[in-house]
């Protein structure tokens, strides 16, 4: 006998881009409704517990004896169990989650009064099963793609009900039995039909519009309705980086990509090179792709310093028009770095220029020289909590002479200065702000647990088990 059931659509979401190709796709599998099912259970469980049944107490018309005034009261759950249950993807339309051969008994006191002063007491054991609740969970998308959570068809019924009364005379309460019955479960079945429209949703999706610093935020509103197979939820998501408070298109869009057909995790999580080359585009539109480098960002240690003593060494003519005076570097970008995925692969390509100063004692900068940079880095992306982080190392750098402002010079001779501050100085700050991380779409209070990154072409491959929390 099915016993509690949920059922949790999702259907109709408007969404605000249809047409337009997701950025991030999330996939849940079968083993990830599988623990669903558990955390599910383990919650409804305990919902029941909670069930309080009030006091009972009325007057009835018994024959022989007439009028009987009866109370039950010290209602208490002593057991009660979901032995079976199974949860189950039902295509295009949701998830159904059904629990059999469940029951509940409770421990209560009766008491009754009868022939105006015959008193009788004792107490009794309610045992209920074949309980039946059903709800159906609707996952709509509000105008900003944004799902909203709404219940419908709530329903409950309490099967079957038996009672076993102890004390006091057995005569007595097999006259009134089957009225007390009747009681019983009215009172029961009101308790759990308000526990069955509080079923609870496993699988929210916390779609939202996430704030990752002061420059940037990130859109995970829904850009289709999910796609329900027998074997897996999947959703599409916009995943796109936006300047705070203007959403300026990149000039490049996302390339259709499909989860390939894993399922050994409970949760996959492609990552599309549009969504993180939508972050260069937001960061070098936001000017964040810039930054001055002075002395101090060097390695006391090191035998290089940022003035025109050291450069001087390479470039006499510096030393001789700028006697004795620091310099400053500011090394930006030329427009957003570009990364490319390819199975294993991961490329970055990012144009950059460096102007060097000589900084006048009256905190003027003079201009010495622009370089154009491409630097090769290795990217190591990783997950940490559920942000999506990086790590780059320095491989090399390729520069040439953009502009001088202090006669011809060989480039190639600033290599190893350029070197040393790119590593020192500008890749530990790049890192830094990699390493916080930019937040991943999250189901509830999920933890990622075991997760791997594959790069595949054109994203990457989240693949996780989860853990909630609370
Ligand atoms: C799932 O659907 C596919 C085709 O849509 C079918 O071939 C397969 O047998 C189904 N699997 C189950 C377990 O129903
Ligand atoms: C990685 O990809 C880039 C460009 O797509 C290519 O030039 C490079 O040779 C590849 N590296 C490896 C190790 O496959
Ligand atoms: C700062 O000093 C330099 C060099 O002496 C000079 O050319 C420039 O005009 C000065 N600037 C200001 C704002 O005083
Ligand atoms: C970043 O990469 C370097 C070199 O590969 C490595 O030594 C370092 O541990 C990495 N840091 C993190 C946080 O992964």
């Amino acid at each position: 006998a099915m016993f509690l059931w949920c059922v949790l659509v999702l259907v109709n979401l408007v969404s605000v881009a249809t047409g337009t190709n997701a950025g991030v796709k999330v996939r849940l599998t079968q083993k990830g409704l599988e623990y669903g099912r558990q955390i599910g259970i383990a919650s409804i469980q305990q919902k029941l517990r909670t069930i309080k049944v009030p006091d009972i107490s009325g007057t009835e018309k018994v024959d022989p004896v007439g009028k009987v005034q009866y109370s039950f009261t010290g209602m208490q759950i002593v057991n009660l169990g979901l032995p079976k249950s199974a949860l189950a993807l039902v295509p295009d339309t949701g998830v159904i989650l059904s629990i059999g051969n469940a029951y509940i008994n409770l421990h209560g006191n009766w008491r009754v009064k009868y022939l105006r002063i015959i008193k009788d007491s004792g107490s009794f054991d309610l045992a209920v099963s074949e309980l039946t609740i059903s709800t159906t969970v609707a996952v709509t998308s509000d105008d900003t793609g944004r799902p909203t959570v709404s219940m419908t068809n709530c329903a409950a019924t309490v099967g079957s009900v038996n009672v076993k009364f102890h004390g006091g005379a057995s005569w007595l309460y097999n006259l009134f039995s089957s009225f007390i019955n009747k009681a019983l479960r009215n009172a029961l079945q009101k308790q759990v039909r308000n526990l069955g429209c509080e079923c609870p949703l496993y699988y929210t999706l916390n779609v939202f519009l996430a704030k990752v610093d002061q420059y940037a935020e990130i859109e995970y509103s829904m850009v289709g309705s999910p796609d329900i197979s027998n074997t897996s939820i999947d959703l599409g998501l916009k995943g796109e980086f936006y300047n705070i408070g203007q959403h300026k298109e990149p000039p490049f869009s996302p390339t259709p990509f499909s989860l390939p057909s894993q399922d050994t995790d409970m949760l996959y999580i492609g990552v599309s090179a549009f969504t993180i080359n939508s972050a260069g585009f937001v960061y070098n539109r936001a000017g964040a792709l810039r930054l001055y480098i002075t002395d101090d960002m060097i390695p006391s240690g090191s035998p290089i310093r940022l003035n025109t003593k050291t450069f001087g060494g390479f470039i006499p003519q510096i030393e001789k028009m700028y006697p004795g005076l620091m310099m400053k570097l500011l090394v930006e970008t030329v427009k957003e770095p570009l990364m490319t995925f390819e199975p294993n692969n991961m490329t970055v390509q990012a144009s950059s220029t460096v102007t060097a100063y000589a900084i006048q004692p009256n905190s003027t900068l003079s201009p010495l020289f622009v370089l154009n940079l491409e630097a090769s880095v290795s990217t190591h992306i990783y997950v940490t909590e559920l942000k999506l982080a990086g790590n780059l190392t320095l491989n090399k750098i390729d520069m040439s002479l953009a502009k001088s402002y202090v006669g011809p010079f060989q480039v190639t001779s600033l290599d190893n200065i350029f070197t040393i501050v790119l590593k020192f100085a500008v890749i530990p700050k790049v890192n830094a702000r990699l390493q916080e991380g930019y937040p991943l779409p999250a189901i509830g209070k999920m933890q990622l647990v075991n997760s791997q990154l594959q790069v595949l072409k054109d994203y990457l491959l989240i693949g996780t088990d989860v853990q909630f929390t609370g």
